[in-house]
């Protein structure tokens, strides 16, 4: 019987991760997933987790279940860092939130959700984006639609090009739009573009889906956070997929949430109802490590200090990451860019040719798109990454 199933081609990305580990030249460098390293190429546990950890293995006295909508605790405390008091207060119960397993899991909530509401959902995805984008669309039987995102020839947001594509959506589409540190391009829009992207989106009648899985990585926590805020004052109906894995460097402990604003009591039921026979008809329930991690250090007044401090040395290694690369004396200014960009990710332009010569020749690990992670450069490999690339691009 299995014989007979399609092949299913791995993610690239995830498929990158095995092939460095069985590499086993000590000067090959992963530029392929998202993950923080220092520069000494760790991705070590934060310090506020450590001691969010100790103080659990003390004091949590139970595993049982922690019921279909996960912890309560984790989305009050969690839910209170990411909005506006006031803005928290007005919505009251038509905010609804929900733990996710993770970034893709909140999305796959979101895309389970928006699927319900219409027999044909459509959503716009933007070109180039995440790769796991569109497939959790299309695996929840949505009509994906692309805009073009990314001045490839100039560098920077294509931003005519988002808007007049906004301008030609039909009421009842949804629209992904990452919150910052735009993967795979590191370009993200300004806030006054923001604000008229979201003006030209409500006038269509479209639902915006804000995937925020780097907050805190771009500008700064709070300054990255501002564009739920002004979503949240914009729409009447709103939807953000938040993830604990980069800025709290709990990538495997799958740590999410998702945020409903609803514009009234019954849509907010609705929702949480949708939402809860998602999850029960998949994990059921989710894991609770990291969510009590993260509920402990956002409630803690020691801990979130500390945490935030962390959050921002890594921004900071990341801007000075950045700085380094785009100032290197390198000809054809490829690298030129990435100061002005943010996040782990910046679009190089390479074809999938170079791309798997750099990593068949110099062990440099990246994925066909030309998508590198820049921390994964450390600075020991800075000038061999740039002489590298110069050889591939100049032959
Ligand atoms: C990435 O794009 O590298 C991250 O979002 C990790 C992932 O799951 O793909």
């Amino acid at each position: 019987m299995f014989e007979s199933l399609p092949s299913f081609p791995a993610d690239p990305l995830l498929s990158l991760i095995s092939a460095f580990a069985a590499d086993p030249r000590p000067t090959k460098m992963d530029l392929g997933v998202g993950v923080y390293k220092n520069p000494f190429g760790d991705t070590p546990v934060m310090q506020a987790v450590k001691r969010a950890e100790r103080w659990l293995a003390e004091q949590q006295h139970t595993k049982t279940y922690l019921g279909i909508t996960g912890s309560i605790e984790f989305q009050t405390n969690l839910t209170k860092l990411l909005v506006r008091s006031d803005l928290a207060a007005s919505l009251g119960s038509k905010l609804v939130t929900f733990q996710a397993v993770g970034g893709t899991g909140a999305l796959w909530l979101a895309a389970q959700l928006l699927a319900k509401t219409s027999s044909k959902p459509r959503i716009w995805i933007s070109n180039p984006a995440w790769a796991n984008h569109p497939g959790i669309f299309l695996a929840s039987g949505f009509t994906v639609e692309r805009y073009d995102y990314y001045n490839a020839a100039s560098g920077g947001v294509d931003f005519q090009a988002i808007a007049s594509a906004a301008g030609m959506m039909q009421r009842g589409d949804a629209f992904l739009l990452q919150g910052c540190c735009h993967n795979p391009t590191g370009e993200d829009l300004s806030i006054p573009q923001l604000r008229e992207l979201f003006d030209i989106l409500r006038n269509r009648g479209v639902i915006p889906l804000i995937d925020i899985a780097y907050a805190g990585l771009a500008l700064g926590f709070d300054a990255d956070l501002e564009i739920l805020n002004i979503a949240l004052e914009t729409f009447d109906e709103v939807l953000f997929a938040f993830s604990c894995s980069k800025n709290f460097s709990l990538y495997r402990e799958r740590v999410g949430l998702l945020l409903a604003k609803t514009s009234s009591e019954v849509g907010a039921d609705r929702v949480r109802g949708a939402l809860a026979s998602t999850a029960r008809c998949s994990y059921s329930m989710p894991p609770d490590h990291g969510a009590a991690v993260v509920s402990v250090i956002a409630a803690s007044d020691e801990l979130r200090p500390l945490w935030l401090l962390e959050l921002e040395q890594i921004r900071r290694e990341i801007v000075t990451k950045r700085q380094r690369l785009s100032s290197a004396p390198f000809g054809n200014n490829v690298l030129s860019r990435l100061s002005a960009q943010t996040g782990f990710f910046s679009l190089l332009p390479l074809s999938p040719a170079a791309c798997r010569r750099l990593t068949s020749e110099y062990g440099i690990y990246l994925p066909d798109s030309g998508r590198i992670s820049v921390l994964g450069i450390s600075n020991e490999n800075e000038e061999s990454f740039i002489r590298s690339l110069g050889e591939v691009l100049n032959d």
